[in-house]
Order: C-alpha cells, then sequence, then structure tokens
C-alpha cells in the first residue's frame, strides 16, 4: 500500500470520489472559468491585492495550538509565549467546533486561545471556513444548493465578524485541490463540492472578503512541494484557480503550503521557486502554514529523524525564499508530545515520531535552530 493510500485510509488527506452525487462527475470535472465563477463574480468586492513580504524583514513565525493541553500542561503555553510571534487555534475555529447546530455557535473554545495570542501582543490567524473534513451532520443534511450556499456565506460572515482585527489572516478554503489530479480530476470531492460544485470557492472568497477587508485570504492546502507529476499538477491547479478568481475580480491574498513533509521525499526547490515566482506575479505571496516532519519511514533513532528533518525543513525553505520572503511560517504544534502525526502515520517501529520543533521534552531540534536562522 502505497503512502498516500495509508494516508487516504485514516481519512485525512483522500476524499472517495465515488462518493459524489449523480450528476457532479467530479471525475470529470474541468476547472473551466465558468464552472469555478458562475455566480460568484456579480457579487465580488473588488478590494486591491496584498504586496508581497518586503526584503529584510523578519519573518514571523507561528504555531497552531490545541485549547485540550491549556490547562494540563502549563509548559504548553509557554513554549507558544516563547517561541511564537503567531498563536493560531488548530480545531478551534473549524467549522463543526464553531458550528454545532444551524442556530448555535461555540466560540468559548477559539476565543480562549485567540485571546491568549492577543493579549500576550501575538498575531493570531484563522483555519479554515471550507474544508471537506470538520463538517456537523445537520449541514450536510441539507441537500438545497441555495441553502447551502446561505449557509455557508452566514457561517463566513458570522465567524469573520466575530474576529475581525483579531484574526488578521484566513485559511478561506483548506484542501480543495483532488488529491491525485493525475487520476481524480481538479477538484477534491466534498460536500461542497457536491452542493454547490466548484463555485464553492468564489463564493467562500468573495464573502470573506466582504466580511473582512482587512484580513489576508489564503488558499491553502498540501503536497505542494515534492517533486513528480502528482505535485506538479496539484501546483498548477492552484495557480489555475488564483488567476480564475482574479480574473472574476474576487480577492485572494496568498497560498498557503501546508508543509506536512515526508523525510522520505524529495522537494522540488526550483518547481517551488517557479511557483513562489508565479504566485508573486499576480500579486500573491506564500506561507508556510501547517509544518511538520513525517519521519515514519525515517530508519535510526532520533540522531537520524532529526538529519533527515534538517534537510527536508531546509529544502522546503530553499524553494519557498526563492521568490522572496514569506509572510509566515507555522508550525503544526509546537513539541512532539503532541501532534497528529503518530496518530495518523505512525512510524513502523513503533518508536516516537519526531515531527515538531521541540521534542516531547520541549528542548528546540537543530532544524528550529535553523528555521529561526533563516527568518531573522
Ligand atoms: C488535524 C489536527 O492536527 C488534528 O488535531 C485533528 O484531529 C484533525 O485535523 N491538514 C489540515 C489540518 O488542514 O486542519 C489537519 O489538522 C491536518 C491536515
Amino acid at each position: 500500500m502505497g503512502r498516500e493510500d495509508s494516508r487516504g485510509d485514516r481519512g485525512h488527506f483522500t476524499g472517495n470520489p465515488k462518493q459524489a452525487a449523480p450528476g457532479h462527475s467530479i471525475g470529470a470535472a474541468r476547472l473551466t472559468r465558468r464552472s469555478l465563477l458562475r455566480a460568484a463574480a456579480a457579487t465580488a468586492a473588488v478590494v486591491p491585492f496584498g504586496s508581497a513580504h518586503a526584503a529584510g524583514k523578519p519573518v514571523p513565525f507561528g504555531g497552531a495550538i490545541q485549547i485540550e493541553y491549556l490547562d494540563s500542561d502549563p509548559a504548553y503555553a509557554k513554549a507558544f509565549l516563547d517561541h511564537c510571534d503567531i498563536i493560531m487555534p488548530m480545531n478551534e475555529l473549524k467549522f463543526s467546533s464553531l458550528h454545532p447546530a444551524r442556530e448555535a455557535f461555540n466560540f468559548a473554545p477559539a476565543d480562549r486561545l485567540v485571546d491568549l495570542a492577543t493579549t500576550n501582543g501575538r498575531r493570531s490567524r484563522g483555519h479554515t471556513h471550507v474544508w471537506w473534513n470538520a463538517l456537523p451532520a445537520w449541514l450536510q443534511a441539507i441537500t438545497d444548493p441555495a441553502e447551502a450556499e446561505r449557509v455557508l456565506v452566514e457561517h463566513i460572515e458570522t465567524v469573520m465578524d466575530r474576529y475581525r482585527g483579531r484574526l488578521d489572516s484566513w485559511d478561506v478554503v483548506n484542501e480543495v485541490i483532488a488529491h491525485d489530479p493525475t487520476e481524480e480530476g481538479v477538484m477534491r470531492d466534498s460536500y461542497w463540492m457536491r452542493i454547490l460544485g466548484p463555485r464553492h470557492v468564489p463564493v467562500a472568497f468573495a464573502a470573506a472578503a466582504r466580511a473582512d477587508p482587512s484580513a489576508r485570504l489564503i488558499l491553502n492546502d498540501y503536497d505542494l512541494e515534492f517533486a513528480g507529476d502528482r505535485y506538479d499538477r496539484r501546483r498548477a491547479i492552484v495557480l489555475e484557480m488564483v488567476r480564475q478568481l482574479q480574473d472574476a475580480g474576487i480577492r485572494i491574498d496568498g497560498v498557503g503550503i501546508q508543509g506536512h513533509l515526508y523525510a522520505d521525499l524529495k522537494i522540488d526547490i526550483p518547481a517551488l521557486a517557479r511557483f513562489g515566482e508565479a504566485l508573486k506575479s499576480l500579486g500573491l505571496s506564500l506561507l508556510i502554514s501547517e509544518l511538520d516532519v513525517i519521519d515514519w519511514n525515517i530508519r535510526g533513532g532520533p540522531d537520524e529523524q532529526d538529519a533527515a528533518a534538517l534537510i527536508i525543513v531546509g529544502d522546503l525553505l530553499e524553494g519557498v525564499f526563492a521568490s522572496g520572503r514569506p509572510e509566515a511560517v507555522i508550525t503544526w504544534g509546537i513539541t512532539d508530545r503532541y501532534s497528529w502525526i503518530p496518530d495518523v502515520m505512525p512510524r513502523r517501529d513503533g518508536k516516537p515520531s519526531r515531527p515538531l520543533p521541540l521534542d516531547a521534552q520541549y528542548r528546540p531540534k537543530p532544524w528550529f535552530e535553523m528555521v529561526r536562522r533563516r527568518l531573522a
């Protein structure tokens, strides 16, 4: 079983195109101007595009934080405060966390994390409005496209309204590109895709632009950094989506490369450089949004794991910095004590994974020192 299959089995990355309702042939879906942008263009807010980050300014470093460890482990919050310019909720701003029932929002966990960031003078950002995962059952029971669109737009308006001025950047859409476009077509299967088709992307960006003109609006996705056809195709689709949004006058400010890095794969540095240049010429910047290292195929112990991590993270930075300084570098957690990687992609030898910048005892890894030097 291949690497991606294993990931898919855990339900985190691969949607099942066969679940698509008749009439929405995802496998054959083409990202045409008309399909993606129909109906959204007319309502688009026209806002100037953000400029790429000036050379020489330090790049903010951030980490994604989880509410469940805040009280049980005092060292946890301290680690974010010691190391991060940006502290962002990992799960607490996802649709099902925020919006458990049609008429009910639950802001308390996200509020607490955003307050931790902002009362300590740190920035925070939002993750995420549109995702195939973390959708409540009440939403997926909606079968009328007009109603689904209303819910999506109202959700974005309500959430962005609440956090205006406190979350200065949003992953408006997350993981909307097909996992393997060489086999599945352009866009990934999801509830939003089945009910609204590709236009859920412009609908979401237009709503976000209206709701908070000052927030940076990001398209976030994974597998955008490696060498190979599948990754080339995924990068090309991102660029095509950006162009189509812009052609319709819909604002998008940047692309988030998640950066869940398979330590045994190869980063395509020249391809990343071209990708960043192409985005820059469209007025967009890049950020690394969910960095961690997947060391499940690395033999040996902590030294070998950390050596492999140093190389793969170094190559990612090389490729990203080739087109200028990114908007931010954010890791998906801060300490190996808490990470989704051992749950979803555990090591075959049963030894601990070492995905994050601090080890389980909160000691910085060599790759974290390298990242800090590069961002300074
Ligand atoms: C993961 C979180 O890390 C887990 O705690 C949660 O159980 C599931 O989601 N890509 C994304 C993130 O965009 O939202 C995912 O986060 C990891 C993969």
